[in-house]
């Protein structure tokens, strides 16, 4: 077996490990990322597409916010519909001025890939999957992984999870000090991309009673839309035309123009659950962005938080390889713990308002009261544009 030697080995090519791995780069901490995937599937894999404000800062800072500045949306707020009535949170007046961007994840995974590989020459792996961690409670880790070349030892000083769901890293914290929590909803989300001009210049969450619905784009040609439905729904009942008619009768035609209606170019289903895994670090092992937590994707908070860790765990890895020092390391988890759980708060807060539950009458009106309350009290569209506009920053 080939047997290699590095600083930190990144297991994860997604927003959290290129993220991680461009930024210890840029600190002269060497580092090697794995990715079982093709670098294509990667780049193409449609997944959510809203940066907090704080978040786009970080990109910036770390160079890869050209394309994002110029091709990206600056959105000032958003729409909430229910009761067949259309209110705007006004980011300008309630979160300081301060702006979201649209822009799809598979975007930001392209710079950074682009950058890593065109300017830096560092090293990042496809279709290389770790199958084994060792050695974690030891100063002396290594993971062993497939390679099309054939089987790659890494020994590191630490191993950074960023493997998403189910990753292999999760399950390397022994049974005994882990701790999982848990929520799954009963409903999905079906996701569409289609050709189509946004008739809206701004996300719209729409809680009618027949389920949600959520209006969002990804450029001046491209709309990205959801329509809440049961968790084992069949995507082979959706005919384009029932989507397009489901999603016209949710968001409301008529309010805002016709719906504009285009080529499906791509869809599926999503699974909503909270997943919350304790510690994010476990001896040379720290965990970050979905290998540790998963939200529901209403508030549009996995991506955020993804690199809400790797901003905490940058200067934890440099002071622990350059100074030996390992306080910022110690504290990793429970920094991390804190925006963790206040955009599982969020996330859970924004999912339980706006999908109706046909078995559940009090809770219907439970919900309703909550939207009026956003609507009607200033404090509450504060507290909700806030979090919409930086959970991940607060
Ligand atoms: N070896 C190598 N790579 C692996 C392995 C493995 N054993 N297991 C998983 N991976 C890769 C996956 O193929 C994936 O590309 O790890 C990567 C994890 O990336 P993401 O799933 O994008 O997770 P993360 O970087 O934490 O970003 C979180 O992704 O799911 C969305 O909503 C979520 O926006 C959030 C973001
Ligand atoms: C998206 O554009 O994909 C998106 C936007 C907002 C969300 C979730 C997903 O809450």
């Amino acid at each position: 077996m080939r047997e290699v030697r590095t600083q930190v080995v990144i297991v994860g090519a997604g927003p959290a490990g290129l993220v991680l791995g461009h930024l210890l780069h840029l600190q002269g901490v060497d580092n090697i990322v794995l990715e079982r995937r093709t670098r294509d599937y990667v780049e193409h894999r449609q997944r959510a597409g809203v940066l907090e404000y704080g978040i786009t800062e970080m990109l910036a800072e770390a160079g890869v916010g050209e394309r994002m500045r110029r091709e990206g949306l600056a959105h000032h707020g958003i729409q909430l519909r229910f009761e067949n009535g259309a209110h705007r949170i006004n980011f300008l007046e309630l979160a300081d001025g301060r702006a979201i961007t649209v822009y799809g994840q598979q975007e930001v995974v392209k710079d950074l890939i682009g950058l890593r590989l065109n300017f830096h020459g560092a090293a990042l792996h496809f279709e290389s999957e770790v199958r084994a961690i060792e050695g974690i409670d030891t100063e002396r880790p290594f993971v062993d992984a497939n390679t099309p070349e054939g089987p790659l030892r890494i020994h590191a000083a630490y191993v950074a999870g960023c493997d998403g769901t189910h990753g292999v890293t999760g399950q390397s914290v022994p049974a005994l000090v882990r701790r999982r929590f848990e929520r799954v909803y009963p409903f999905a989300w079906l996701g569409i991309l289609a050709q189509a001009a946004p008739v809206n210049d701004e996300l719209i969450y729409s809680r009618h009673e027949r389920g949600f619905a959520l209006y969002s784009m990804r450029s001046p040609e491209l709309v990205r839309l959801y329509l809440g439905v049961a968790p084992d729904e069949n995507l082979a009942d959706w005919s384009d035309e029932r989507i397009w008619d489901e999603l016209a009768t949710r968001l409301g035609e008529g309010a805002h123009g016709q719906l504009q209606t285009g080529p499906i170019l791509e869809r599926g289903i999503t699974a909503m659950r909270n997943i919350v895994l304790e510690p994010l670090r476990h001896g040379r092992l720290v965990l970050a962005g979905d290998a540790a937590h998963i939200v529901p994707p209403t508030g549009a908070k996995g991506m955020n938080l993804a690199l809400a860790d790797v901003r905490v765990l940058v200067p934890a890895l440099v002071a622990a390889l350059r100074e030996n020092d390992t306080r910022l390391l110690d504290a990793y988890s429970d920094t991390c713990l804190r925006h963790v759980w206040r955009a599982e708060e969020f996330s859970t807060y924004m999912t339980q308002m706006l999908h109706p539950n046909p078995h559940d009458e009090f809770e219907n009106r439970v919900q309703l009261a909550r939207l009026r309350q956003v609507v009607e009290s200033e404090p509450t569209a504060r507290a909700l544009a806030r979090h919409y506009v930086d959970a991940c920053s607060l």
